[in-house]
């Protein structure tokens, strides 16, 4: 079974390039490229979502200089729009964008606002995401919305994830073997793959061991194997 949605913790981009005694910003840079082949290979091999940790709520703990440098990697990204528009792909963002500065919160919501209509690759990129600030912001909009009691469809359609599909598979790059308060709730039945392979190195060859690695996978959300159940 080929994953219908695939959750990327874009990982060890600095260690990459302190490797190469090169600073970590141009590690960032080269992500970015690892980023868009990627989105190409979700087209190629017809995944329906792909899902990139970009920033994280913990990542404003780092030196104001690498804060920097990534917001304009991020304006790089979402200047590029076209390339976007006609590759089909529909862009989603997902956290909480108002921390950002503002011309970066105006284009991620352009960039959606332009891709709305496109029917190819989903690409969701998570900016300032955390699971429980995704959570505290949830509850605080359903507390507003004057609720006593709620279902677990006011919980999920609350989230940032609202309308979006969960990813069947998490993969994080860079030898961590955590998540990161990245999509807790909705990784809840994810497969997850941790790789040492740096980001920046991501290539056709580790995107398609991550489709051989999840089909080799037996899912059983709580149940039985298939086999065993008519056992
Ligand atoms: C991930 O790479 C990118 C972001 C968190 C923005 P890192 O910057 O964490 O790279 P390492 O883990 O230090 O190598
Ligand atoms: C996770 O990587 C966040 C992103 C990839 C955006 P980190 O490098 O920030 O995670 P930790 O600090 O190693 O857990
Ligand atoms: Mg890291």
């Amino acid at each position: 079974m080929t994953p219908s949605h695939i959750a990327f913790i874009m990982d060890g981009n600095g260690r990459w390039a302190e490797r190469r005694h090169m600073p970590r910003n141009y590690g960032h840079k080269m992500g970015t490229k690892a980023l868009e082949r990627v989105v190409d290979l979700a087209i190629k091999y017809e995944i329906k979502t792909v899902t990139f940790y970009a920033f994280s709520t913990e990542n404003w703990s780092r030196p104001q200089k690498e804060i920097d440098t990534l917001f304009d990697i991020f304006r790089n990204f979402l200047s590029e729009i076209d390339k976007y528009k006609s590759k089909n792909v529909k862009l989603h963002f997902i956290g909480n964008l108002g921390r950002f500065p503002q011309d970066i919160a105006d284009s991620c919501a352009e960039m959606t606002a332009q891709t709305c209509g496109n029917t190819g690759l989903n690409v969701v990129v998570a900016m300032n995401y955390g699971s429980w600030e995704e959570i505290t912001s949830a509850v605080n909009r359903i507390v507003a919305a004057g609720k006593q009691t709620v279902a677990e469809e006011d919980v999920k359609n609350a989230l940032y994830t609202a309308g979006l599909s969960y990813p069947d598979v998490v993969v994080r790059t860079g030898g961590e073997v955590r998540l990161s308060n990245f999509l807790l709730l909705q990784s809840a039945y994810a497969e997850l793959i941790f790789i040492n392979t740096l980001w920046p190195d991501f290539d056709e060859k580790e995107f398609v061991g991550v489709l051989n690695e999840y089909a080799s996978r037996v899912r059983k959300y709580g149940g039985l194997k298939k086999a065993d159940a008519k056992a």
